[in-house]
């Protein structure tokens, strides 16, 4: 059984992106820590990256049909802020969803404070850099991937 880590817009760029807000990991770094912390607890981890909303939508329905996804680690980066989309597939999907976000975007600026994704996610880890997705797959497998 597997845990999806669904990453959004500009995050193939973590590692060289305004450092001093989202550190100096990489996104190869983030799924490698997601496969390590998955493997912790005998899943799988399969990561997605994507700057489009629409393969954002298609990953989560993908991963409803696929029937051996446990549930979503999702940094949807600026569309958490702009994405019904991506809401009505959390709903639509009922797949359990930990929303991260390597900064905490409530100590930015005011159209960072809203999440389109916060109303239908099972938790949000914010402001924790890229431990917060070791965090979430930990959440997941503790909640959902017991055999
Ligand atoms: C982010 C926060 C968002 O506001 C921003 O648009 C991102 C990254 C984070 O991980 O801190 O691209 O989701």
């Amino acid at each position: 059984r597997r845990i999806l880590v669904l990453n959004g817009p500009n995050l193939n760029l973590l590692g060289t992106r305004e450092p001093e807000i989202y550190g100096t990991t990489t996104l190869a770094d983030v799924e490698a820590l997601c496969a390590a912390e998955a493997t912790r607890h005998g899943l799988q981890a399969t990561c997605v990256q994507t700057n489009s909303e629409g393969a954002l939508v298609d990953a989560l329905h993908e991963a409803a049909a696929a029937g051996d996804v446990v549930g979503v680690v999702l940094n949807a980066a600026a569309y958490t802020h702009t994405s019904v989309a991506l809401l009505d597939a959390i709903k639509a999907t009922r797949l359990p969803t930990v929303e991260v976000h390597i900064s905490n975007p409530h100590a930015r600026e005011a159209f960072r404070h809203v999440s389109y994704v916060s109303p239908v996610a099972e938790a949000v880890i914010a402001g924790a850099g890229a431990d917060g997705y070791r965090y979430a797959v930990d959440l997941l497998a503790r909640r959902h991937g017991a055999a």
